[in-house]
């Protein structure tokens, strides 16, 4: 291994340490008795696992889930925690998610594990939404890191590709290994828009403007940036975890 490649190994696992304990201490803000948004991806598993164990040792009870996704369905099955859908609850009580971006004003940019979609109505039926992130998911402006996940119908997605130019990004269909579309949990397509500094990261200081624009557009179903959803920020550090929230109190 070379010295660059000793440096990137040893900070994902940095990461991976502190993404872990931000997991484990989001879990503190749960209480008994409380309808959960179980949200999608690595960090979000790791949360539901935590979940699982307080559950089995009796440190809570009653909690029941609201999966965001089949995948993290799946991992709450296994950890025995019950699943409830939207229909049958009228409101959840604390969602606990990952994010892929978080801008100063905790605007985020979500859907890198593919379920942007139920990840959004789940956020906007809840009342406390908790995100969880280790530090190098901090950026100054939406888009430096990541490209802008849209999720789109299938039909005609590839009309799309010359508007998304336009604004100056650069955007991608999602495949899977094999080559085929990804296919998200709704039968949907995702596009990936990347946005390159000078020509299209500028669209991306105004999130909220260019939303609306992608929104409008038939065929986009939604987008992966999150904006001002965010109730409580828990940051994983190397020195420690960092759980904050908004001067108004949700
Ligand atoms: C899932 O669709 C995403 O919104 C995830 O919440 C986001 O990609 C963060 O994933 P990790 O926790 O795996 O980084």
């Amino acid at each position: 291994m070379t010295s660059k490649e000793q440096s990137r190994a040893a900070s994902r696992t940095t990461a991976e340490a502190s993404k872990e304990q931000a997991a484990v201490a989001s879990v503190d803000l749960v209480k008994s008795g409380m309808t959960l948004g179980l949200g999608t991806g690595s960090t979000a598993t790791l949360i539901v696992r935590e979940i699982g164990r307080r559950v089995r040792d009796g440190r809570l009870r009653d909690v029941r889930g609201v999966p965001t996704s089949k995948a993290i369905g799946h991992v709450a099955r296994e950890e025995g925690i019950p699943l409830v859908s939207l229909e049958d609850v009228p409101q959840v009580d604390l969602t606990l998610d990952g994010a892929d971006e978080v801008d100063p004003a905790w605007n985020l940019i979500k859907g890198g594990g593919g379920s942007l979609l139920r990840e959004k109505i789940v956020a906007q039926a809840t009342r406390v939404q908790v995100i969880v992130i280790d530090e190098s998911k901090l950026v100054s402006r939406l888009g430096e890191r990541m490209p802008l996940p849209i999720e789109v119908v299938p039909f005609g997605w590839s009309t799309h590709l010359e508007f998304l130019r336009s604004l100056g990004g650069e955007p991608r269909l999602r495949r899977t290994d094999a080559g085929t579309p990804f296919v998200t949990d709704e039968g949907n397509f995702t596009l990936d828009l990347g946005f390159v500094e000078d020509r299209g990261l500028t669209q991306l200081a105004d999130p909220l403007r260019l939303d609306a624009l992608l929104c409008t557009r038939a065929g986009v179903i939604d987008t992966g940036l999150f904006l001002g959803m965010t109730s409580v920020l828990v940051i994983g550090r190397t020195a420690g975890v960092e759980i904050l929230r908004p001067e108004r109190e949700p």
